[in-house]
Formats: C-alpha cells, structure tokens, sequence
C-alpha cells in the first residue's frame, strides 16, 4: 500500500488546469461508441475510471484509437454493438457499471460485469428496478443487490416512465440511453436535479432530449450523430485546489479550461457563503460551458449544505468537510446519505480522519456536523480506497501542524492520475511560483 506524507504548505499564487471531466469522459466514449460515424474526443481523461468505459465499449466492439493519452477517435457502430467475450471489468468505476447497464440492457445478447473490492459493495438496484421494467433481466450476484451484474439483454426493450426514487444522475443517465434504443418515449424524473451532462451530450449529438422540470424524455429509437468533443476541465479535481487556496488569506489561484456546467458549480456558492472571493467566467457555452475560476483566500466561516444543493456538489462535500473543519464556527451537512454508498461510507471516512486531525465532529444518519476553527493537527489517515477521501486530506495536511500521512492513495489514479504532481508543483518552496496573470474583472 502506498503513502503520501504531507507537511504544512505555503501561500498558493498559480494559475493552473486541471485534466479532463471524469463524468464527461464516460458519456463521450459510450455516445461516441453508439453514434452514426467516427468522433474525435479531445481533452478525454486518461485516468483508470475512464479507461475501464473505453474497455468496457471495446468489448462491444467499438473501435477506439489512442493518438495521444487525452485525445480518442472513437468509430461509433450505430446500434450494432457485438456481445461481449469475456466479463466487462468496470474496475473501482460505478459510473462504468451504471451507464454501460443501460447500453447492455437493450442489446440482443448476454454480458457479465464484474468490478472491485469497493465496486462489488456498491447497490445496483436502483439501475436494475428501472431496466427490469423497460424488458431485461438483470441479475446482481452480490448481497444486497451488489455486482457482479448479469444483463440478459432485451431484443426488443420498451419504453418507460420512470419516477426514479433518488437524485442520481447515474440511473438517469441507465434509462434514457437504454431508452436511445427503445421505440416510443423514455422518461426520468428525478426528486432533485443530478448533474447534465448526458442531456447535454445528447443536445450535442443531435439527439436532443425534452427537458421539462425534473423530468428529462427521449424518443427512440435514436442513433446519435458523429460529432467531435471537447472535455473541459474537471470542478471537481479543481475543487481540492479551490479550497486549499480559499481557506488560506494571501492566496490567489486561476483555474483555467474548467468546466462550468450549472449543475456542478454548487462548490463555488458555498464557497462564497463561506466567505471565499471567488469569480468566474464562462467562456464557451457550446456543449458544455467551461471557462476561468479565479479564488482568493481569507478566513472562511461556517455555512449549511442540505436539500436540493447536496446533488450538485455530491462529489465536493469531502473537501468541503475539510474547509467546514478550517473555516470558524459550525457547518452543517445534511441529506446527504447518498455518500455512505459512494466508493466508500464517505460520511464514516470524513469523521473517523477529521477527528484524528483534532476536529469535533458529530457524525449523523444523512450528514456531518463540524465544528471548526481549531488548529488541524497532523495524523496517519486512510484513503479507505477512495480516490475523494485521499486527495481531500492532503488538503487538510497543508494546514496541519507536523505530518499528515495518508495510507492506500493508489485509488487516486481512478480520478486525478496526476494530483500529487501538481500538489508538489504548488506546494514546493524552491519552485517559483507561477504569477497570477489576466485576473478576471473584479
Ligand atoms: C456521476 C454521478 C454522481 C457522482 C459520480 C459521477 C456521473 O453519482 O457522484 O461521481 O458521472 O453520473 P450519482 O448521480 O449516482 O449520485
């Protein structure tokens, strides 16, 4: 098992990128991989995550060639996907299982999936109810709904209303490409808005779906057409070094080519109401919006994180947990039970190390209180296998006095391959820092 140490950092000035979208990645290699032509995906992030999508629609026969490790050309094959020879290893990725669940369960033929130690703990029923419905047969071989996943697939899939009972963006995103392949009109409606980037995805493939409230509708069956793609940077990877620059006054940090999908920039309004001075700019709105991100640092203050903004910054709270414990006062999360399902129980994680680090924290059903303010305190932490977990306490060990050593970070290749580079880059005393240029009207 690998480690990182980490000691106390200094001021952040830089202006930097962070690499590709995870969530974009997955949606363009598998629309990409059952669209009418060839498209050329740029800004694509190599990370292990994405690289299990890429497997995963080869072994349907999707032709995907590799120039460069951001940049793919993928040979879409319509609705003419070949069955898989062997299992389809999904690796530490739900978003694989889940979204490739809804391509396979509208092909004529059968296919396995199988994923790791934290993938095979993960619930599949809330892909399956849906996909049962609309005709195919999904068998999950673990408790309690867990992979490895069996797909009889339906030679003839329906069509289907779905009210779906959690605010997932993954099970949205199960129907309606299984709905893709459907003759008639598939709809989700989901209690909260998830994240958009499928309905995005779709707009920009031509296969444009009806967006009415919560409740998104495809009409199928529909091929969507070849077009080429641009990744943006992900917020989320972002996110580590937001908060590492907000919580501390004097830094000043550009994040450029950062996707800026509304349904993902819930980090930067609780930011604010944290007291941080964060601008942005959007730049492109084409496909999805992306721009500049421009924080600099002060005393942050506690703030509320609930209701419909906890799906919007579903995969930030981790180290927004972490800027809660650096900001003064309380701060308070809840309805957020979702995250006890993600790679790990992210809300036993948070707690167990932020209380190794010195901060009061009553764990809840749905959420974490945190009291913050008191000096962080150096500890030995785990990752827990979660890639989130791991990068947001090396977060929390810049700010901590003595060392901060966080046990299992290889997970973090599943996200952000190249986060402890740039954490070196930022952090190191003898490299000079990179001065903040073209900084956004105030
Ligand atoms: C994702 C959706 C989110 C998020 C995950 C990626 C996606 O999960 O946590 O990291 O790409 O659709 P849910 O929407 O299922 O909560």
């Amino acid at each position: 098992m690998e480690r990182w140490t980490i000691h106390r950092g200094p001021i952040i000035r830089a202006e930097i990128t962070v690499p590709g979208d995870k969530s974009i990645s997955h949606r363009a290699v598998i629309l990409a991989g059952i669209s009418n032509g060839t498209c050329v995906v740029t800004g694509f992030l190599p990370s292990e995550d994405c690289r299990s999508t890429v497997g995963a629609m080869r072994a349907l026969g999707v032709e995907i060639e590799e120039p460069a490790p951001t940049t793919l050309i993928v040979h879409g094959r319509g609705h003419h996907l070949v069955a898989p020879e062997r299992d389809i290893d999904c690796g530490n990725s739900g978003t694989t299982m889940r979204l490739m669940s809804g391509i396979l369960a509208a092909q004529p033929f059968r296919s396995r999936m199988v994923g790791d130690a934290s993938l095979s703990r993960r619930p599949m029923k809330r892909v399956i109810d849906p996909l049962t419905q609309m005709g195919a047969q999904l068998t999950a071989e673990g408790p309690k709904s867990a992979p490895p996943l069996v797909i009889e697939g339906a030679a003839e899939i329906k069509p289907l209303e779905y009210q779906s009972p959690v605010a997932s963006a993954q099970v949205k995103s199960a129907v309606l490409l299984a709905g893709l392949f459907a003759h008639g009109r598939t709809s989700v409606t989901e209690p909260e808005q998830s994240r958009n980037h499928t309905e995005r995805m779709l707009q920009w493939f031509l296969a444009a779906p009806h967006i009415e409230g919560h409740t998104v509708t495809v009409v199928g069956p529909k091929t969507p057409e070849s077009r080429d793609f641009h990744v943006p940077g992900d917020l989320s990877s972002a996110a580590f070094w937001l908060v590492a620059a907000a919580a501390q006054p004097g830094s000043h940090l550009l994040v450029t080519d950062v996707g800026l999908n509304e349904t993902r920039t819930g980090i930067l309004a609780v930011l604010v109401r944290m007291g941080a001075h964060v601008r942005e700019i959007v730049e492109i709105e084409e496909g999805e919006p992306y721009g500049t991100v421009e924080i600099e640092g002060s005393e942050l203050k506690g703030t509320e994180i609930r209701g419909k903004e906890i799906p919007n910054v579903i995969d930030e709270l981790p180290i927004l947990a972490v800027a809660a414990a650096l900001a003064k006062g309380t701060t308070v999360i809840a309805d957020a039970a979702e995250l006890r399902v993600k790679e790990t129980d992210r809300l036993a994680a948070i707690a167990t190390n932020l209380r190794a680090m010195g901060v009061k924290v009553n764990e809840k059903d749905d959420g974490l209180e945190i009291f913050g303010g008191t000096p962080l305190k150096g500890a030995r932490v785990s990752s827990y296998g979660d890639h989130r977990i791991a990068m947001a306490f090396a977060i929390a060990g810049l700010f901590a006095e003595g060392e901060t050593v966080i046990d299992g970070i290889e997970c973090v290749a599943t996200s952000y391959p190249t986060f402890y580079e740039t954490l070196g880059r930022l952090t190191s005393p003898s490299e000079p820092q990179i001065p903040v240029v073209g900084a956004l009207p105030k």
